[in-house]
């Protein structure tokens, strides 16, 4: 993902993390700095002593391969706000999740703010098996908790000409040293209203059966497994619903590598990773990237008549 400016504004740059540094990490993981490393990954999230977590998972979202242990997929993220390596978590720890409120704006019928626990309690908490694809060619799976996001979508109460749902995530260049780069921050991202109702769309408080750990975004992310990994947004502060197709962060970077839709597709490569397969986290090997990331049978529909669209990339 990573993009540097040189010459002009965006000269693309190779894969933020090369492979040999990635392979490192995973045999220091398996030595005594892993132990240490591993029961830290393993803390619950700071910012919620208590809550309801774990919480019932939901048997309708089950996996077709194993669930990526928690010492590979934790220490291999993408939060750009706090550095542009994978290893985000220590700088991660700067987040001050907790109290967190989330505005809700546009055109709905009466603007409102919430707190995450409130919201919890509101929706309730399920768990659920998801894939996780990013565009760079890596997968994981994991146990999210959270609630569909139909459920804050029928909070919000939108109005008619509300055709999309725009997310942000916080803005605050003390805290996220990443923020005090050139790149068109804060991060937004988006999703038509139907993509909205679409049962698989899940909004996260809560991973491995306890909340969200810094490094994945706490306390609330999107998790939307047919889409590419830069779709699901990280610490949320805003969800407003408006008329325009919003800008993403990614489109707004580079607009030749990202497009809106961003949904997975193993015949369309990204210009500079080829998507046909995926190296899955925690194993050395790789397996055939779906279409959909696999969720063709829910989604597909979604698309139908919008073939002339930029739907993959
Ligand atoms: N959200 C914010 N706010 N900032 C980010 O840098 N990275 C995105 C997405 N959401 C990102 C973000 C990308 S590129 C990916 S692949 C996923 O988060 C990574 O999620 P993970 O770290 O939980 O695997």
């Amino acid at each position: 993902m990573l993009i540097k400016r040189r010459r002009g504004w965006e000269i693309p740059e190779p894969l933020a993390t090369p492979e040999a540094v990635f392979l490192n990490r995973r045999a220091l993981l398996g030595g005594a700095a892993g132990l240490a490393a591993a029961s830290m990954l393993g803390s619950r999230g700071a910012w919620a002593a208590d809550g309801p977590y774990p919480a019932a998972r939901n048997g309708a979202y089950i996996l077709d391969r194993p669930v990526t242990p928690e010492r590979f997929s934790a220490d291999y993220n993408n939060f750009y706000e706090f550095g542009t390596s994978k290893s985000v978590l220590p700088a991660a720890d700067a987040l001050k999740a907790s109290p967190w409120t989330v505005k809700i704006e546009g055109l709905v019928d009466k603007p409102f703010e919430i707190g995450v626990e409130d919201l919890i309690r509101k929706v309730g908490l399920e768990e659920r098996l998801y894939r996780h694809r990013c565009v760079e060619a890596w997968s994981m799976s994991v146990p999210w908790t959270g609630f569909p996001l139909s459920k804050l979508v029928a909070l919000a109460k939108p109005a008619s000409g509300a055709k999309y749902v725009q997310f942000t995530t916080f803005l605050d260049r003390k805290m996220a040293p990443g923020q005090r780069t050139f790149y068109p921050w804060p991060y937004v991202e988006g999703v038509t209203m139907e993509e909205a109702a679409n049962d698989l769309a899940f909004v996260a408080t809560g991973i491995y059966g306890k909340p969200l750990p810094n490094q994945f975004g706490a306390p609330i992310r999107l998790a939307l497994p047919w889409k590419y990994g830069f779709k699901s947004i990280k610490s949320i502060v805003k969800v407003a619903f408006v008329a325009e197709r919003p800008k993403t962060f990614w489109e707004a970077l580079g607009p030749s590598e990202y497009g809106f839709w961003a949904n997975v597709n193993p015949a369309v490569p990204h210009p500079r990773w080829s998507q046909a397969s995926e190296r899955v986290l925690g194993t050395d090997g790789r397996v055939p990237t779906l279409i959909y990331n696999g969720y063709g049978a829910q989604v597909a529909g979604l698309y139908k008549g919008l073939e002339q669209e930029r739907l993959f990339v």
